[in-house]
């Protein structure tokens, strides 16, 4: 344990930080050792990523101080944080699109040649040593377009190797990633830690932290609660003082009588995505489309709402077939979806929280007497409060919000405008144990007041305690069908991967 007393790689010392009247950040404290992976878990909301942006040079803090190596850093703008050796993954990397992976690495200190050119074979044999060190296979020339986002975080982390980074930071880096994915960065994580690298870890998923960290601080409002060895932890206390008190951490749907089919979909097919997707959903059902990532299962859903077209097959709402490529007349006939990628898909960040909740962006079908008014208003507000959104005030921009926390306001948009059909990507994605079950609840609600639901979801313990039926996708068809009974986690991963016959 002769760690306990080593210098620390980096230490974050008495920090606070406030936007206004919000104190996201108050005098937290704890080290990151190198040779580690710590975690920092807490609620949405509780100052994960504010401090993340503090090691980032990102923001300042109001007090307290970054200390490296024993040395007090003021780490003033990203290029000073850089340079101090901490390097930080985001959920969603930044690279240049046009510029190839190689470029992106090396942005602005290119090796030189003779003459002060580019030396681009220079460039690219050190891409290839970054990755062969990272164990990564990745094409240096390619450009990063179309990169997936696991292979764009790679990139950043070569970039990172690069510079020399000693402190690795990645704020919730597995979210959009597959498992394999996942497994692919735990290796490089723990490579570079094996090398003495420090890596600080966040993210919602306690099965992550505890296979890949060391080390674990928990934060609440903004407050530092606990740093211990993981060894010394189990998911329940972790939970307990992350929350405050004893959670239940899945809620199971309740039995309903199902009523009328209100969503038919039949022989779907969009060339090269997916083909003859058929299923019917019945008012009270909660049908879950499981599988692996890049199945085509949000594709589905686009398709279904209408914002990618599709080759064959129809939808239909209430016996009443949609027209294609139509959200509009998806929205018209009753069916809401809350998106995977909200950020992007669902809010607008500069607006404030209570115009993203009261649906701005169907603005437009408002004046046909659709939506609009204050009822939605005030559902908006209430169901942000049903789903303990954390706010200072209405009027802030949404972008203020933590990231779980406008994954709610999305729900809630949603959620308030009264859908016949509900379908849900990844419903629970970035959101706090502490929530989940909540949010679990009332999807249960909702199909108990004759809501039909589609859910998609990566999780299979929310698959398994959500659903009354099971659709398993694999490659861009239905696998299996599989109904509450039959469902369980062995059968659900057979189908997923695409194995035939019976699962055992
Ligand atoms: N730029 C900002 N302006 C105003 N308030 C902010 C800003 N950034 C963060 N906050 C507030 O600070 C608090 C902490 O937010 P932070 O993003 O650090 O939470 P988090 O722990 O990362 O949560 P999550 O798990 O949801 O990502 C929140 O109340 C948030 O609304
Ligand atoms: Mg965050």
């Amino acid at each position: 344990m002769g760690r306990e007393h080593a210098t620390p790689l980096l230490e974050v010392r008495g920090v606070s930080k406030s936007f206004g009247a919000v104190a996201a950040v108050r005098d937290v404290s704890f080290p990151l050792h190198g040779g580690e992976a710590h975690a920092l878990v807490g609620e949405n909301g509780a100052g994960k990523s504010t401090i993340v942006k503090m090691l980032a040079g990102v923001h300042e803090p109001d007090a307290g101080a970054i200390v490296l190596e024993g040395e007090e850093r003021g780490l003033a703008g990203p290029a000073a944080a850089q340079a101090a050796g901490i390097a930080v993954i985001y959920q969603e990397p930044t690279l240049f699109p046009d510029l190839s992976v190689a470029e992106n690495i090396f942005m602005g200190r290119q090796p030189l040649g003779r003459f002060g050119r580019i030396d681009r074979a220079a460039m690219r044999a050190e891409a290839v040593r970054l990755f062969d060190r990272l164990g990564v296979r990745l094409d240096p020339d390619r450009p990063a377009r179309g990169l997936s986002i696991a292979d764009q975080q790679l990139v950043e982390i070569a970039k990172a190797l690069s510079l020399h980074a000693r402190v690795l930071v990645m704020d919730e880096p597995t979210a959009a990633l597959s498992g394999v994915e996942v497994e692919r960065l735990f290796a490089v994580a723990r490579a570079l830690c094996a090398e003495g690298a420090a890596v600080l870890f966040i993210s919602h998923r306690f099965d992550e932290v505890f296979s890949l960290c060391q080390r674990l601080t928990v934060m609440r409002d903004g407050t530092w609660v606990s740093t211990d060895p993981v060894a010394d932890l189990t998911v329940d206390q972790v939970v307990r003082r992350m929350v405050g008190r004893d959670v239940s951490t899945l809620f199971p749907k309740e039995d309903v009588d199902p009523g009328d089919v209100v969503l038919e979909v039949d022989g779907l097919s969009r060339r090269g995505v997916f083909s003859d997707i058929g299923f019917s959903v019945r008012a009270g059902e909660i049908v879950a489309l499981a599988g692996l990532v890049g199945a085509g299962r949000s594709e589905v859903v686009r398709a279904v709402f209408g914002i990618d077209r599709y080759d064959a097959g129809e939808v239909r709402v209430a016996g009443e077939r949609l027209p294609v490529g139509t959200p509009a007349a998806a929205v018209a006939a009753g069916i809401a979806v809350v998106p995977e990628d909200r950020r992007q898909q669902g809010l607008v960040m500069e607006m404030s929280i209570e115009r993203n909740a009261t649906l701005t962006r169907l603005k437009p079908l408002a004046r046909f007497g659709l939506l609009g008014g204050g009822r939605e208003r005030r559902s908006a507000r209430e169901w942000t409060k049903r789903l303990q959104v954390k706010y200072g005030r209405l009027a802030d921009a949404v972008g203020t919000l933590s990231g779980g926390n406008q994954q709610k306001v999305v729900l809630a948009k949603w959620l308030a405008t009264g859908p016949k059909v509900l379908i849900v990507d990844e419903p629970t994605r970035g959101i706090d144990i502490g929530t989940k079950a909540e949010v679990h609840r009332l999807l249960s609600r909702l199909a108990a007041d004759g809501v039909a639901v589609v859910m998609v979801s990566s999780e299979l313990p929310e698959v398994l305690g959500m659903a009354d039926r099971v659709l398993v996708m694999h490659e861009g068809r239905i696998a299996a069908e599989l109904g509450r009974a039959e469902a369980t986690e062995e059968s659900v991963m057979f189908a997923a991967t695409g194995r035939k016959g019976a699962a055992a």
